[in-house]
């Protein structure tokens, strides 16, 4: 449960005696392997590798080959000619040239190095270097990951999938729309990010340019329960600000609004939030927390709503956008995985679904 990082290696580094060149070059070497290295205090675990993650949108998959890092591996993602997503390492099995790097050719994805390409479902299909009649090592087609598309997001899984992609049933009825928004990169672990999604005393302190009440600090008693469609967590009533900018995704022109809510989570780290307005209007939040690494995430959140449609959705999801910002610009202040050891953190009622989810996570990390 340590961390070893690049500076810790520079420091090492600096100390030795300048006249020792041959010591300091093999130190060199030795510090361009490990530079990156971190020895990961959740991320590395393998339970984790058995769940499906949001990776990216699929409309950056639709317009060439992306890069992208899951749980410390880096990952390559391109549409293969069938329309398939396919994810793979992001190594050519040729010389280990990041095919991230590479370009998509008719549904072909071609290695930037030597031109190897590979097609559908990973498979080598063109060696250029080769007499065509050669036959192409086993060893030459990519070692895919399963990968699907859902929710206008492109989802890998690493491992053996123990769990589905979260059921929203909303996508499938016509009554509600469904709004994408990016993938960021926040530097701020998932775990924090968990924590912060099912917590509501912070509403008043962090979200003062939004929606929070700093006359209502006090969270009412929270009583935890299974959820509809696999989450577990909380329901509560809410009176919100409600600021002009509010106005389009609220769809009332009040001063405040009262609202009845739900949050919960669905392992490892994805929050499901419902509004329900006095209206009938409901807004559905998913927001998808994705382990780059233990402290660096990727963040996107899509949203249900069964609004008329008269309101274009860009401005119904820039209030969200900008809560969004709030709870970035707090979480990358604090370093580090969120502690899990019992003790660690000092706790009052309000942080009882943050605390179920950290029991229920850690024992997923460890199932025996
Ligand atoms: S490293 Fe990719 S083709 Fe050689
Ligand atoms: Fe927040």
């Amino acid at each position: 449960m340590y961390r070893v990082d690049g500076a810790f290696f520079a420091n090492s580094h600096a100390s030795l005696s300048k006249t020792d060149s041959r010591h300091e070059l093999i130190i060199s070497l030795h510090l361009q392997q490990y530079e990156d290295v971190v020895l990961a205090e959740f991320s590395d675990n393998l339970q984790l590798r058995n769940y499906w993650y949001s990776v990216a949108t699929e409309v950056e998959v639709t317009n060439g080959v992306t890069g992208r890092q899951l749980l410390g591996e880096k990952l390559v993602l391109y549409r293969d000619s069938s329309g398939k997503v396919i994810a793979a390492p992001d190594r050519c099995p040729h010389r280990e040239a990041p095919l991230s790097l590479g370009k998509v050719q008719d549904g072909t994805l071609v290695c930037c190095y030597h031109g190897w390409s590979f097609g559908e479902n990973g498979k080598c299909v063109l060696i250029p270097s080769a007499d065509p009649d050669f036959p192409i090592p086993k060893s030459g087609h990519l070692a895919c990951y399963q990968a699907d598309v859902r929710y206008g997001l492109v989802w890998v899984c690493l491992g053996d999938p123990v769990a589905g992609i979260p059921d929203i049933p909303q996508d499938a009825d016509e009554n509600f729309r469904r709004i994408n928004n990016p993938v960021d990169a926040w530097a701020a672990s998932a775990t924090r990010m968990t924590d912060n999604f099912l917590d509501i005393a912070h509403f008043p302190w962090v979200h003062t340019g939004t929606f929070g009440n700093r006359q209502r600090t006090e969270v009412q008693k929270i009583d935890l329960k299974d959820l509809p469609n696999g989450f577990h967590g909380y329901e509560y009533d809410v009176v919100a600000e409600n600021p002009p900018a509010a106005e389009l995704t609220s769809g009332q022109g009040t001063g405040d609004v009262s609202r009845s809510m739900s949050t919960g989570f669905y392992l490892p780290f994805t929050v499901r939030s419902t509004i329900e307005y006095g209206t009938g209007l409901q807004h559905i939040i998913l927001l998808l927390s994705t382990p780059i690494d233990d402290v660096n995430t990727y963040f996107t959140f899509v949203i249900w709503r069964n609004d008329d449609f008269r309101v274009s959705s860009e401005d119904v999801v820039l209030f969200d956008r900008m809560i969004g910002e709030e709870d970035r610009v707090m979480l990358e202040k604090i370093p580090g995985v969120l502690p899990m050891e019992r003790g660690a953190l000092a706790n009052t009622q309000s942080d009882k679904p943050s605390t179920a989810w950290r029991m229920k996570f850690l024992q997923m990390l460890n199932p025996d």
